[in-house]
Formats: C-alpha cells, structure tokens, sequence
C-alpha cells in the first residue's frame, strides 16, 4: 500500500533538509520505545525529531493498517457514509488521511493529541487533505477532553500507550461519542490482541455490533500461543528505507483492529485469518466462522465456486 499522493507529497516537503543521522537516532530510540511498549509517563513523540521519525518510519505503515482496517468495515456497512470524524491520539492525523481516502464524504475532524511536537505536525499535514474543517486539540484523552458526537471514531496505535485501566476507560468515552462506526487499531503482536480482546468483551457489554474483523460476536475462539493479527504490505520510500538502514523496498505491517457499529453491519459467513497454503487442486484456509468457531477447512477442485472464491481469497478477506 502507498500513502495517498498528498500526503506523501506533504510528508516528503516536512522532512526536507532533516539529517539523516539524526532521523536515524530518533528511529532507533522511538523504535526500541514500541518494542518494549515503554510507560515511562513521557510522551514516545515528545520533540521534533521524534515527530519527525515517525513520519519517515511509521505513518507509511499505521496508515496502511487504519486504511486496511476502515476498509475492512466499509465492505460490510455499503450504506455508512460518515461527515464527521473524531480521532484520538491523532499523531500526524494518519486516521484523518486514512478517513477520508476510505470516505470522501467526511467533511470535518476533531483530532485530540497530547503532544505539542506532533500535533504541529499534523496540522501541517492536514492542511493539504480534501477534508475542509479539523479542528486540531491538545488534551490527555487519558483524563478528559471535549468533543461532540461524530459519525465515524478512531482510535489507532493508542491503546499500548495506556494503562489497560485508562485503555477501557477511553474506550467506553469513544464508544459513547460515536453516532455511527467505532474502529480501534493497534499493533499485531500477542498484547495488541489481548487488548483488543478486552476492547472486544467491553464493547459487546456496551451493546456493539462487530462489524469487523469478527463473523460473530460470541466468545473469540482464539486460544493462545495463537492470536489474531492481519498484514499489509507497505511501500517504504527512499529516505524510509535509509532512516531505516533496511535494503528492500517494503515491509509487513502486522496490525489488529476491531470496528463496532450502532447499527447491525452486513453478516458474512467467514473470515481468512492467514495466508491460505496448498498446492495444485487443493487450498488449505484458516477461518474464523459465525458460528464462533476457528476452522482450518482444505478446499478441493470438487468444492466449485467455494474452491473458486478460496483460491482468490487473501489473509483477512471475507469469504
Ligand atoms: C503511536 S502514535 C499513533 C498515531 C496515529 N493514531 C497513527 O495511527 O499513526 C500514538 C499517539 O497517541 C498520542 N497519545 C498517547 N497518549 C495520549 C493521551 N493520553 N492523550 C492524547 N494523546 C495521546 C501520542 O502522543 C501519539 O501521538
């Protein structure tokens, strides 16, 4: 996936002239921060250069996974067309980007970020997207913040910044300020799922409807080791692949999400919860059913048009 010609035209202008050797030092500080997923009570994107990091090594591969995420949601509510947006822990407003590539109509944002650094960034950004009014506000989403009623919330890559406390805390607030489409994102790792877990059991309390990525809303079948995650290819630019030191030209963002509707969304009988395998005449497909249950099913030629649509089908697509 690439960033929409805009933004990456915006991101390109905010990183001229940025050294590369400091970028570097901030990627690998910011990088080691997310990996230990580090609650020290300071900020991860706390002064520019960290700002300035993250718009080089992780916007390209948060928005991928928002983008796949919302995309995910809008295939099963046709007929959802938000105007509004509320996004907390907005970052460089990658959820707003990702928004309103998914859903030209929106048309206002509310974006709440803590940390001065970024928010400058972002609203820098913002200025060049198609939404014409966002509102930009400094609060810890974590204590209190103002914002009315929105169509569409997002929360995306926050939840590991939180107490898991505060996390539900937030989540329940969201919940309550959403008219239309909840979606929370977070990173594909084992804790990114447990706490999307806990987001899950709560918004179901709360009276949700999953849209996605669940068939169903009865207990998730997962059981550890195992845990649910999906993946988007992303494009890494030149100066991405440098701050990076990486050699290929991409990387696998791995990433759990969760969209919770007002409104009941369309059903689907499956969901591919990893790259099919097999071989000639024959796939073999990890599903998660409306029944509640987790299936591995191999397909054959015999199978028709299941087999058909199987062979099409890819790691988080309905079946
Ligand atoms: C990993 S970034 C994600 C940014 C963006 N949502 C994205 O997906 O690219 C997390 C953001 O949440 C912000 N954040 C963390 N805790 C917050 C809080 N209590 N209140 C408001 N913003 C917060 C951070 O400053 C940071 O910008």
């Amino acid at each position: 996936m690439e960033l929409p010609a805009a933004l990456r035209a915006a991101v390109d202008r905010a990183l001229e002239g940025v050294p590369l050797a400091e970028l570097q030092r901030a990627a690998d500080t910011l990088s080691s921060r997310y990996r230990a997923e580090l609650r020290d009570g300071r900020l991860h994107l706390s002064d520019e250069m960290f700002a300035n990091a993250y718009l080089a090594t992780r916007l390209p591969a948060t928005f991928a996974a928002v983008r796949a995420s919302l995309g995910s949601a809008a295939e099963l509510m046709p007929d959802f067309e938000p105007k509004s947006l509320l996004d907390v822990g907005a970052g460089p407003g990658t959820a707003l980007w990702a928004a309103s590539d998914c859903w030209p109509t929106i048309d206002s944002a509310t974006m709440i970020e803590a940390s001065q650094a970024i928010r400058k960034v972002g609203l820098a950004l913002s200025a060049h997207s198609a939404v014409a009014h966002v509102d930009w506000r400094a609060a810890d989403a974590a204590k209190s913040f103002e914002a009315d009623k929105a169509d569409l919330v997002t929360l995306a890559y926050v939840l590991d910044e939180l107490s898991p406390a505060e996390g539900l805390a937030l989540v329940e607030r969201l919940w309550a300020a959403t008219g239309g489409l909840l979606v929370v994102v977070e990173p594909g790792t084992p804790a990114g799922w447990r706490r999307m877990m806990a987001v899950r059991s709560r918004l179901i309390e709360l009276g949700a409807h999953l849209a996605a990525p669940c068939p169903h809303s009865h207990a998730c079948p997962i059981v550890e080791p195992d845990w649910c995650h999906f993946s988007r290819r992303v494009a890494r630019s030149r100066l991405h692949r440098l701050t990076k030191r990486g050699e290929v030209p991409w990387e696998d963002e791995k990433y759990i999400f969760l969209a919770a509707s007002r409104l009941p969304a369309e059903t689907f009988r499956a969901r591919v919860l990893a790259p099919a395998r097999g071989g000639s005449g024959k796939i073999l497909l990890k599903l998660c059913l409306e029944n509640g249950s987790v299936e591995e099913k191999l397909l054959t030629k015999r199978d028709g048009d299941l087999f058909k649509a199987a062979r099409r089908a890819d790691w988080g697509d309905v079946l």
